[in-house]
């Protein structure tokens, strides 16, 4: 959901702020992209390194993006240039990584509507061939007009549409109601999911710790996917705070926010992975993780079926409320920053994320296909999928989070930020020397030497 940049009121109530950024950070990160990751980096060794990632750096660059939020009252960008007017390209750059993310978040929000309908008026068909039905959606077998067009379209429309009417108050009652429901649905569905026969090899999985899985590589997975997941590195969470009042504790919220987060990443990951074990299906590279799978795990309860249309009206609603959460910025800073009119700047941005879009689609069904350019009944496609999660997972989300924690750290300093942080001395913080150096000094190396490491091991991103 989006804390509008327009008038610079505050968050009603704690709950409104918590609700707010807890809808940014949770989304298909979580439910689709982490039990990815999570499989192919080793299970449980992988569950560690990410928990430790979010703990260490997570909320060290969290509570960094707040208090510059805070502190300056202003939109990300506007933040950046009032502490450091040399830096304000940082802004540029969290704009070009929520422009590239939007191009396939939309996509991929665009297939939890289309499940939303499957599940409605063809869920035998989905259970007669769980694998098939997400191929053919993404154009194993023909043109994926729904998959690539369509549904995203609608998706995108509808963000847009929040964005440019600002109906962000809705969203913020139905976020009330709608993401415990998504959470309580979850375990319900975890539990499932690991009872099911020949699951507990999948458990076993996510569970057993195995050293010999860990290398460079999972630690790269695990930063990117922290820092998306929790929305960091693009500034989302800097105006979001700007709307906080020196009442507010930021640092309890960084811990409430970050811990909501995970839970959810990990129920996820427990729902999914055992239902991979126990039905066989083998989501692979095409992201089939929260689609395929899962009808393994509706086809064996009374009343899957409406379950499932839960479940994905449930993901759909958290994928629009982090949607919005990046379009908002992308917008604010053509609007703010470029004088741009806001309508016409939300079409524009849309039609032109929606093309690039497409070609993600597209290239899911081919990731088998080494290489840059596929090529399909005479036409090239770029593989854009993989390229568009390396950019942003790898590099431009962990240069983001190295600047706030740069710009916090040092630029403005921690006494400055540990007094904001505190709200002037008002809340406890027993833990502010450990952050004053997780934030000046572990994060920024850990993160140069990820996006560095990163760089040499090459476009894989799981
Ligand atoms: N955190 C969102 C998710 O997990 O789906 C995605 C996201 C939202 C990333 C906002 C970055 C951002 F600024």
């Amino acid at each position: 959901m989006t804390a509008s940049t327009e008038n610079r009121g505050q968050f009603g109530s704690k709950i409104g702020f918590i609700l707010s950024a807890a809808g940014s950070a949770v989304g298909l990160g979580n439910i689709w992209k982490f039990p990815g990751k999570a499989y192919s980096c080793g299970g449980g060794a992988f569950l560690v390194i990410y928990i430790l990632m979010v703990v260490f750096i997570g909320t060290t660059v969290m509570l960094g993006e707040f208090v510059l939020g805070r502190k300056t009252q202003k939109n990300a960008i506007g933040a950046i240039r009032e502490l450091n007017s040399k830096f304000a390209w940082v802004g540029g750059l969290g704009v070009l990584t929520g422009f590239i993310i939007l191009c396939y978040y939309c996509q991929v929000g665009g297939w939890t509507m289309k499940y939303i309908v499957g599940y409605i008026i063809e869920s035998s068909t989905i259970y007669a061939d769980p694998m098939g039905y997400f191929l053919n959606m993404l154009g194993a077998n023909g043109f994926p007009l729904q998959g690539a067009i369509i549904f995203p379209l609608i998706f995108l429309f509808l963000t847009a549409f929040i964005i440019s009417r600002g109906v962000a108050e809705g969203i913020e009652k139905m976020s009330k109601i709608l993401m415990p429901l998504l959470f309580i649905l979850l375990i319900g569905l975890m539990i499932r999911s690991c009872t099911l026969p020949g699951a507990d090899a999948g458990v076993m999985y996510m569970l057993h710790f195995d050293p010999s899985t860990i290398d460079a590589n999972a630690f790269l997975v695990a930063l990117g996917q922290a820092f998306f997941s929790l929305s960091l590195g693009m500034g989302v969470m800097i105006t979001y705070a700007s709307y906080l009042s020196k009442d507010d504790n930021l640092i309890t919220n960084t811990g409430i926010i970050c811990f909501l987060d995970t839970c959810v990443a990990l129920f996820a990951g427990f729902m999914i992975i055992p239902a991979v074990f126990a039905t066989g299906i083998d989501p692979g590279m095409g992201g089939g993780f929260a689609f395929a799978t899962l009808a393994g795990v509706f086809m064996s309860i009374p009343g899957g079926t409406i379950f499932g249309i839960l479940f994905y009206f449930l993901l759909f609603f958290a994928a629009v409320t982090s949607s919005t959460s990046i379009l908002e910025g992308t917008v604010a800073f053509l609007v703010e920053e470029k004088g741009m009119e806001r309508k016409k700047t939300v079409v524009m941005v849309s039609v032109v994320l929606f093309i690039i879009g497409v070609f993600y689609t597209l290239s899911q069904a081919y990731m088998d296909l080494k290489g840059i350019w596929i090529s399909r009944e005479g036409i090239s496609y770029p593989i854009f999928g993989d390229f568009m999660e390396y950019l942003t997972d790898r590099l431009l989300l962990p240069l983001g989070a190295l600047t706030t924690t740069v710009f916090a750290g040092w630029i403005w300093g921690t006494d400055n930020a540990i007094k904001e942080a505190t709200s002037d001395g008002k809340y406890k913080f027993a833990l502010a020397p450990l952050w004053a150096f997780l934030l000046r000094i572990v994060a920024p190396i850990a993160i140069i030497i990820i996006i560095i490491a990163g760089m040499f091991l090459g476009m894989s991103i799981s």
